[in-house]
C-alpha cells in the first residue's frame, strides 16, 4: 500500500516536470572606452539590466542597438578588454534593503563602505521604479523642521516636499542639508545622505558629523565618490531613493539629501557622450531633464490609506558665479517645489547661513508651518521683504523720518537674528520665543554680538518659565495673545535689567 502510494507520487511529479532548455546568454565585449563598452549580441537583454563581466566587474545596459548593446560599467573596468566574456544576469539593477542599513555607509549597489561587515537584507528593490500615482498621494501639511531659523521661517519645508538648495561652491549648501538631518534627531525620521561625485574625505567628514551629533543610527549614507565610475555615480540617487521608499512604504518619514545633482548631471553627460548619444545644450544629452524629474517625482507624502509615510527630497545644485539661469539649475528649479538660494556675497561678509531670502521660495511650505509658528513668523516675513526694499533706497542718503529709522533698525535686528552657527539648531517653540522678542523690538539697535547674547538670554528664560509651551506648539495649538505678551514681557524685564 505504502509503496504504491510512493510510486504514484513519483509518477505524478515526473508528469509535472517539463524538460526546459535554459539558454544562458553569454557574449563578448566588442569594444571598450573609458567607463563604457559595446557588447555584441545579447538579443533579449533589457534596458537597465545588470551584466556580469569577468574579474567580478559589473555593468548596466544603457542602449539597445540592433546587434549590440551599450553598457556603462559600475565597477572599475581596467582589467576588461575586447573579446572578454559577458553574461546576462536577468536582473535589472537593484539594491538590497532592510532596517539593518541604518547607521551604515554603502555604495549604490549595496556594497558596504564602512568596513563593518555585510548586513542581512529583506528584499532587493530595483533602483528605477515609477513614482507613486497621484491618487495615493496626500497634500503636504506637516513641517519638516530644519532647526535653522532662516529656513523654517522663510522657506519652510513640508514632509514630502522637494526643496532645492543651490549656490556657488563653498557657500554652506552641505551645511544646511546636514543641519536639517541633525535636527531630526530622535524624532523617528529616517535620513539618507546620498553623496555623488564627492571626495571620499568630504564624505568621511559628513559621517563624522552624523556620529558626533547623534544621528548616525537613523541615517544611511549612500556614496558614489569622484573615484567611482560615472555609471555608479549616475545610479546613486535612484538607489538612495529606492532605499527611502522602502521605509516610506512602512509608514516612516524619510529625508533624502542628494549632494549634489550637478555632479550627477556631469556623470550622466560623460556616459552619454561615450555611448555616442547626440549632445544638446552644454553638451548634455536630450533627456537630462527627464533623469532629474523622474528622480524627484518620487518624493511624496503618501495618503493615510497608503500608510501616511513621506519622502522629502533636498537636492543640492552647485552654481557658477551665482548664475541660476544655467541649464541644470533652471531645470531643477522648475522640477522642485522651491529653492533655498545661498549667496556667495553674503557668505563672504560672514552672514551665515548665507540664505538670500529674496531669491528663495517654498511653494508649499507655508501650509506646513505649525499654526503657532506661522502666526508669529508670518508678519515678520512680510516686514522683512519690505525692509530689504527700503534699505536699498536709504543707501541714497536721504533724510529719514523717525518711523523709517525705526523700521530700518528692526530690519537690521531681524537680519542678525537670522544668523546661526552650524549645529546650533532651535526647536519650533524656541524659534517662536526668539521671533516674538524680535517682533517686540527687544533687539532693535543692538550690534551682532549683543543680539547673540540677548538671544541666549531669551532662550534661557523661555526654558525656565515657558518650557511647557514647547508641547502646545507641537500639538498644533496657536499661542494666545496673553501667552505671547506674558512671554515677551518676561524677556523684556530681564533684558532691560541687564543693561
Ligand atoms: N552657518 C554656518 N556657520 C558657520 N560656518 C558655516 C556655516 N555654514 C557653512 N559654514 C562653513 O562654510 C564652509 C563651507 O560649507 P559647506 O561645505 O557646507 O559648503 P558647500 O556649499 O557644500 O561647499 P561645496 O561646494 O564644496 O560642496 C564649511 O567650512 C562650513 O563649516
Ligand atoms: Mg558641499
Amino acid at each position: 500500500m505504502k509503496t504504491e502510494r510512493t510510486f504514484e507520487a513519483v509518477a505524478k511529479s515526473i508528469d509535472n516536470t517539463e524538460a526546459q532548455l535554459k539558454k544562458e546568454e553569454v557574449s563578448v565585449v566588442q569594444s571598450i572606452s573609458s567607463g563604457t563598452a559595446i557588447v555584441s549580441g545579447l538579443e533579449n537583454v533589457e534596458m537597465d539590466e545588470l551584466l556580469q563581466f569577468e574579474h567580478n566587474v559589473q555593468g548596466m545596459v544603457q542602449t539597445l542597438n540592433r546587434n549590440s548593446v551599450g553598457v556603462v560599467f559600475l565597477s572599475n573596468p581596467d582589467k576588461i578588454k575586447a573579446g572578454d566574456r559577458v553574461m546576462r544576469t536577468g536582473r535589472v539593477l537593484d539594491v538590497p534593503v532592510s532596517e539593518n542599513l541604518l547607521g551604515r555607509a554603502i555604495n549604490p549597489l549595496g556594497e558596504v563602505l564602512d568596513g563593518k561587515g555585510a548586513y542581512a537584507y529583506d528584499e532587493r528593490r530595483p533602483v528605477e521604479v515609477e513614482a507613486v500615482p497621484i491618487m495615493d498621494r496626500a497634500p503636504v501639511d506637516t513641517p519638516l523642521q530644519t532647526g535653522i531659523k532662516a529656513v523654517d521661517a522663510f522657506t519652510p519645508i513640508g514632509r514630502g516636499q522637494r526643496e532645492l538648495i543651490l549656490g556657488d561652491r563653498q557657500t554652506g549648501k552641505t551645511a544646511i542639508a546636514l543641519d536639517a538631518i541633525i535636527n531630526q534627531k530622535g524624532n523617528g525620521t529616517i535620513c539618507i545622505y546620498c553623496a555623488i561625485g564627492q571626495r571620499n574625505s568630504a564624505v568621511a567628514g559628513v559621517i563624522d558629523d552624523l556620529q558626533k551629533y547623534g544621528v548616525a543610527e537613523q541615517t544611511i549614507v549612500v556614496s558614489a565618490s569622484a573615484d567611482d565610475e560615472a555609471g555608479m555615480q549616475y545610479v546613486a540617487p535612484y538607489a538612495a531613493t529606492s532605499i527611502g521608499e522602502y521605509f516610506m512604504e512602512r509608514g516612516r518619514d524619510v529625508l533624502v539629501v542628494y549632494d549634489d545633482l550637478t555632479n550627477h548631471a556631469r556623470a550622466y553627460r560623460q556616459m552619454s557622450l561615450l555611448l555616442r548619444r547626440p549632445p544638446g545644450r552644454e553638451a548634455f544629452p536630450g533627456d537630462i531633464f527627464y533623469i532629474h524629474s523622474r528622480l524627484l517625482e518620487r518624493a511624496t507624502k503618501l495618503s493615510i490609506e497608503q500608510g501616511g509615510g513621506s519622502l522629502t527630497a533636498l537636492p543640492i545644485v552647485c552654481t557658477e558665479a551665482g548664475n541660476i539661469s544655467a541649464y541644470i539649475p533652471t531645470n531643477i528649479i522648475s522640477i522642485t517645489d522651491g529653492q533655498i538660494y545661498l549667496s556667495a556675497q553674503m557668505f563672504q561678509k560672514g552672514l551665515m547661513p548665507a540664505i538670500d531670502t529674496g531669491k528663495s521660495v517654498s511653494r508649499v511650505g507655508g501650509d506646513a508651518q505649525l499654526p503657532a509658528y506661522k502666526s508669529v513668523v508670518g508678519p515678520l516675513k512680510l516686514f522683512y521683504a519690505q525692509f530689504e526694499e527700503l534699505e536699498s533706497f536709504t543707501k541714497f542718503g536721504t533724510q529719514l523720518d523717525k518711523e523709517t529709522q525705526q523700521r530700518i533698525a528692526r530690519g537690521q535686528a531681524v537680519r542678525q537674528v537670522l544668523q546661526q552657527r552650524r549645529f546650533s539648531l532651535l526647536s519650533a517653540a524656541e524659534q517662536i520665543a526668539v521671533f516674538a522678542a524680535t517682533n517686540a523690538g527687544l533687539f532693535d539697535g543692538m550690534d551682532a554680538a549683543q543680539i547673540a547674547e540677548a538671544q541666549n538670554t531669551v532662550l534661557k528664560i523661555f526654558h525656565a518659565q515657558f518650557g511647557k509651551l514647547e508641547k502646545a506648539v507641537l500639538d498644533r495649538r496657536k499661542l494666545t495673545d496673553a501667552e505671547l505678551s506674558q512671554m515677551t514681557k518676561a524677556f523684556k524685564d530681564v533684558l532691560n535689567s541687564g543693561e
